[in-house]
């Protein structure tokens, strides 16, 4: 896949922020719910889809895999195959830019007979692939290549052995990969994570009518799926996405005289590590009107302008809050003393390198910021200057948190292309203008 030019964006002093609203539905679960919806049996209906290029991605997919996902009012509709009931697609399917959209469907597909090329776009095609390969090679999924990058194709068999799995880095896409693939398997599946990761996937299986246990042993969670269950077609409604309100919450923490309140957000306690941060630097973050929405947790969300500290962010709080880290790094650059994220190795395999790449934004607006080994500490300041030209190289959440930056900085803040914010929140610009955002092309 190829790019179209990059189109550079300007964030300028803004504010105040003020606003009630909501965001787009959550990325994890748009994807969950459309390949769970192709798995099960009859017609699954899902509101508030995430309408991002990654999620309609994985909607092409599930298509071409014979699993029609189409949109119908405001519900989208996708028409189930029942498990194992995936049939050969005619030419290879495009990830875009979706690492998740990836890993998951080579999972979902494993257990099929059918042969399947996958492709992605130039991020894409750098990130690890064998994290997931591996353990669906060793259940009997072959791939043609012998290498762990997209291009790739897979072939599937309906002769999967079912497996049991230690993770071997916290990563939810490596556990729903396996689960997925269990589903289409004889006999019980299990994987074990050491540290909790978001557990989307066990709770729609369940919610689709599979059959999931969890059990603690030795402090680790050994999650257990029992293949070849039959799941049935549901209605799901998808909640806001913490990921995405994550930019606008913390630019009302940064932009003098702002509240905001975001409506109707995911707060599963796998994904709030971001928030409990904020609220740990002395950020007047609140839960408000908590409840249960579709099996998931889910509350309004309020932030005011804040005087902020730095903090230590402990490695074990990483899983829950993989992805802020650029616009947590942001944040920090603003607040009184060092801030140090420690654990981030994962960090090093997203869209970019995200580690390096949130270090060199910082340092090009007049931040101190060091990325030494797992760990980034960025020093605080109260004169943020700004001024800085960013390289978001492909990444959608790197090119967000520099132009929340631009918003509370002395100077503005240039990112170089905003393109991929499309990936997962096309939104962004108009949600962050309606609150009150000023913006340059
Ligand atoms: C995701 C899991 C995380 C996250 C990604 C979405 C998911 O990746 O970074 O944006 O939906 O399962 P890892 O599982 O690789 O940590």
């Amino acid at each position: 896949m190829t790019h179209p030019a990059p189109s550079p964006l300007t964030a300028l002093r803004s504010g105040p922020l003020r606003g009630v609203l909501r965001v787009p539905g959550d990325k994890s679960i748009s994807h969950r719910a459309l390949m769970l919806g192709a798995l099960a049996t009859g017609t699954t209906r899902i509101r508030g889809l995430l309408e991002s290029e990654d999620v309609i991605n994985t909607a092409r997919a599930v298509t071409a895999l014979g699993a029609p996902a189409r949109k119908t009012g405001e519900t989208w509709e996708v028409l189930g195959r029942g498990t194992g009931g995936l049939s050969q697609p005619e030419g290879p399917i495009d990830f875009g830019n979706s690492g998740t959209g990836t890993r998951l469907m080579m999972g979902v597909i494993a257990p099929h007979d059918v042969n399947v090329t996958m492709v992605g776009d130039a991020s894409l095609s750098k990130r690890p692939m064998a994290r997931v390969l591996s353990p669906l090679k060793e259940m009997g999924l072959a791939v043609e290549e012998n290498r762990d990058r997209l291009p790739l194709t897979i072939r599937g068999t309906s002769q999967l052995t079912p497996f049991v799995y230690k993770l071997p880095v916290p990563s939810a896409q490596v556990k729903s990969a396996i689960l997925l693939a269990g589903l289409g398997t004889a006999g019980s599946t299990t994987v074990i994570e050491k540290e909790a990761t978001r557990d989307h996937t066990e709770r729609m299986l369940r919610h689709f009518g599979a059959e999931v246990t969890t059990a603690i042993k030795d402090g680790e969670t050994h999650i257990t799926i029992k293949g070849q269950a039959e799941l049935e077609g549901r209605e799901v409604t998808v909640p806001g996405d913490p990921s995405s309100a994550a930019f606008l919450i913390a630019a009302a923490l940064l932009v003098p005289g702002s509240e905001i309140t975001i409506e109707g957000v995911l707060v599963n306690p796998t994904r709030t590590g971001f928030y409990t941060t904020l609220q740990e630097m002395g950020g007047d973050v609140v839960f408000l009107n908590e409840r249960e929405e579709g099996g998931e947790p889910v509350a309004d969300i309020r932030a005011r302008f804040s005087k902020l500290s730095g903090v230590t962010v402990p490695a074990e709080r990483a899983p829950s809050m993989i992805d802020e880290y650029p616009m947590l790094a942001v944040v920090a650059a603003f607040a009184d003393g060092v801030t140090r994220m420690e654990g981030l190795a994962e960090l090093k395999v997203k869209e970019s390198d995200r580690l390096a790449a949130t270090a060199d934004g910082l340092i090009a607006n007049g931040i101190r910021a060091e990325a030494e080994g797992d760990t980034l500490t960025v020093y605080g300041t109260d004169q943020v200057l700004g001024g800085g030209l960013v390289a978001t190289h492909l990444d959608h959440r790197m090119a967000m948190s520099f132009l929340v930056m631009g918003l509370a900085s002395e100077n503005s803040v240039t990112v170089d292309d905003v393109g991929m914010i499309a990936t997962s929140f096309p939104e962004f610009r108009s949600l962050m203008e309606r609150i009150g955002s000023n913006f340059r092309a």
